[in-house]
Order: structure tokens, then sequence, then C-alpha cells
């Protein structure tokens, strides 16, 4: 039986990965005085399907009608969830909101690299200014998070774009209201797709290939200055590039909008996100009218972009050394001194290092071999010098004894 498509099975090597990612996530987002919270992974559709998300994604629900004949749909994305639990007690907060969440979300998408059908996504959202300076501290929150995995300018950039300048070209154009969302889909996916077939979509809209690609060349995106002098000011600046080549596919962006792609292995996005000052608004009927403006980052595309890129793979790989299940690997000499081993062993748990010893007799050498592939650091033999240890550093297997009530005090000394 295998797990269905899109879908993984994450043994303890890959979860050592996705605790990896998600303590950057937690640690970066509180650096910005981000709080983290969760809503429900399953949500009526119609969360999803009244005026909100829009496009592409409802295409993609994985949507079913439960025991009490609702309609329902696992969560493909957070912010909807975020704007209705904000909307519903925003008084209670003082703004701005800076929440950030990780949580699981579902997409029926054809399976491909980096795209799943179960992913983790990270979320943070600004909820409650409208400013550009708001749109700079997510924006440069997005940057600091992908350095944290030590990515550079060399690995990454952000395309930052903005929706009014395209509503501008498509009133400008005679694209209806009402035809606005469908119209920025094609824009969204012209990238990916043969010039023939863009230009064939645009054709009901009397809007010709040519001209939407001169815009996009073209055209200055003044409304972007603020922000990015803002990030001039933090030294942050070179990571960002304007581009009215990005659109988003999702519904409810009203304003500056961006992608953060890899520069290298084509051109994938990492995370994307935006600002939409009606989302909320549209979720209470009118009650709570808050600006907002956020981002969304997926497990995929990451893991495969660190593993691709020298100084984040060595990176990752010191934290995931430095955080190995066992540090310290009890060599019980002879079965006569289990019962010390044992109280070492307890002793040392208690003081919060990480321990583990053969549960059986075992020779001496096959205990030395299950050490060093336990990722044990040192190796503390409990043999008939007891109470002094023979304490191993196995990397280049420097020998010392020491005293057994000297232990803790040693080995506090070794990890300074
Ligand atoms: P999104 O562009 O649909 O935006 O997704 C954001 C990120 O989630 C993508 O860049 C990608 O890393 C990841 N992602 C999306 N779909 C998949 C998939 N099928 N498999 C793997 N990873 C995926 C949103 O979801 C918005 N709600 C983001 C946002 C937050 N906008 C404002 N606040």
């Amino acid at each position: 039986m295998q797990p269905l498509p899109g879908f993984r099975d994450l043994y303890p090597g890959d979860f050592a990965r996705r605790n990896y990612l998600t303590s950057r996530w937690r640690e970066t987002a509180r650096r910005y005085g981000f709080v983290e919270f969760d809503g429900p992974t399953l949500e009526p559709t119609d969360l999803y399907r009244k005026k909100n998300s829009g496009g592409e994604i409802l295409g993609q629900l994985y949507e079913f009608t439960d025991k009490g004949e609702r309609d329902v749909s696992l969560r493909p994305e957070v912010t909807p969830t975020l704007a209705r639990m904000i909307a519903a007690r925003h008084r209670d907060f003082p703004k701005p909101l800076r929440w950030f969440n990780v949580g699981t979300c579902f997409r029926y998408e054809r399976q491909q690299r980096g795209r799943l059908r179960e992913f983790l996504q990270f979320n943070c959202d600004l909820v409650g200014d409208a400013s550009p300076a708001a749109d700079a501290e997510v924006v440069a929150l997005l940057i600091d998070l992908l350095r944290s995995f030590g990515l550079t300018e060399q690995d990454f950039a952000i395309r930052l774009s903005d929706r009014s300048a395209w509503q501008s070209f498509m009133s400008g154009h005679g694209v209806p209201q009402e035809k606005a969302g469908e119209f920025l889909q094609i824009v969204d996916r012209m990238e990916k797709m043969p010039e023939e077939k863009t230009a064939a979509l645009l054709a009901p809209f009397g809007v010709a290939l040519a001209t939407v690609k001169d815009f996009i060349e073209k055209a200055e995106i003044p409304a972007l200055e603020p922000l990015l002098s803002d990030l001039e000011a933090r030294g942050l600046r070179s990571f960002v590039r304007p581009d009215l080549g990005v659109v988003r596919g999702l519904a409810y962006y009203t304003g500056v909008v961006f992608e953060a792609f890899a520069l290298h292995g084509g051109l994938r996005a990492i995370a994307g996100g935006g600002r939409y000052d009606r989302l909320l608004s549209d979720l209470s009927d009118g009650q709570a009218d808050l600006p907002a403006v956020g981002f969304g980052m997926g497990d995929a595309v990451l893991l495969e972009l660190l593993g691709e890129c020298p100084s984040a793979k060595a990176r990752e790989e010191a934290a995931l050394k430095a955080d190995a299940a066992v540090q310290l690997y009890l060599v019980i000499a002879s079965e006569e001194h289990r019962a010390e081993a044992l109280g070492l062993a307890q002793l040392l748990r208690e003081s919060g290092w990480r321990v583990a010893y053969p549960l059986a007799e075992e020779k001496v050498g096959k205990q030395f071999g299950t050490a060093e592939s336990s990722g044990a650091t040192h190796a503390i033999v409990v043999g008939s010098e007891w109470p002094t240890l023979k304490v191993k550093r196995l990397a280049d297997r420097h020998e010392e004894s020491v005293p057994k009530d000297s232990i803790l005090a040693w080995l506090a000394n070794t990890r300074s």
C-alpha cells in the first residue's frame, strides 16, 4: 500500500528536515514580533467560494459532503481562515495584528517537483495597517527568512508588482470588472504557457499579447517607491525586482503583490503574497474593514532549494547534526556494571542530555559501532574503573578519564 499521489510519509530523517524548516520559520517570525495562531483544517466550502480565494484554487479543492450534509473542504490555504477569525474578534486585539501560522494545506493539483497535494505552509500576515511600511515589513521578513537558511542574493529574488497597475490596464483596455479575475489568471500563467495559447486566451478580451508584453516591459510602478526606499534603508533593496509580470492567481489581492523565486533551476516560486484590503470586510459584511498584507511559503520547493544551494545545504547539515537524536552513548563494558550505567543514564538525561545505551549484553566493539552511527559526539565507557569513566570523543577518538561525580561539569565544559 502506497500513500496517495501527492501525499508523503515522513520518516524520522524527513521529519528532522521539517523541524529545521519550522524552527527557522518560527524564529524569524518572532524576531519581527509575529505571534502564532491556527484554525481548522476543514472549513465550509463557502469560505473559499464566496468572493474569496477564487480562480484556480476552487478547482483544486478537496471538497465533500460531511455526515451532517454540510459542503466542506480541506483548507487549500490559510488566508480566508485568518480573515474570518480576525473579522469575528477584531475588537479584542490591538492593531496592527502580526500573526503567523504553520499548517497543513491540501490542493488537488497535478503532482510535480515542489507541488504536492498535501503540503506544509508558513503564513505571515500583518492586519490593520494599509501603509507601504507594513508591506515593507512583510517583504523584509520574507527576505530575512530565506537568508536565515543560508540563501543569498545569488540564490533567490523577490519580484514585486502591483495589482492596481493591472486594474488601470484592464479598465484602459475595456476588460469588464467581472472578468478581471479571469484576465489576471491568464497573465499569471503566461510565463509557463506557449505564446500562441496565451494569445488565444487573450483574444476574447480584445487585448493583443504584444500589448500585454509591452505593458510588462515598459510600465513603471510608482506605487512601489515608498516600499523600495523602506527596503533600501534596511539594506535589503538588492533582493527585490519590480516586475509587472507577477499578478498572482488568487482573487483577493488588491495592491502590492510579490513572489520569491529561485534564480536557478527554472523560475520556481518559493513564496507568494500581497495586499488584500477587502477580504476581511467582504467576509464580515463590512463589520471589520481592515486592510491586510501577507505571504505564504510551502515546504516542498524550499526543501529542494536548500538541497541545491551549497551554503544552505551546509547550514542545514550542521543544524541537523547539532540536533542529533543521541548526544552521548553509554558503552557498558561488562554486565556487572549495568546498574551503575542505568543510574548514570538517568542522571545525564535528567540534566538534559540525549542518551542511549545497549538494552542487552553486547560486545564492546559492537557498542562503539552503534555509538558512531547514533550521531553521538561522545561514548562514555562504564566498566572496571568505575567510579571513573572513560570518555571518548568519537570524531577523533581522543580519550580522557573522568570521575563520575565530575561528568556533568566536564560535559558542560565541552558543550561551551
Ligand atoms: P499561494 O501562492 O497559492 O498563496 O501559495 C503560497 C506558497 O505555498 C507557494 O509559493 C508555494 O510555496 C506553496 N504552495 C502552494 N501550493 C502548493 C502545492 N500544491 N504544493 C506545495 N507547495 C505549495 C497563498 O496560499 C496565499 N494564501 C498566501 C498569502 C498569505 N497571501 C496573503 N497572505
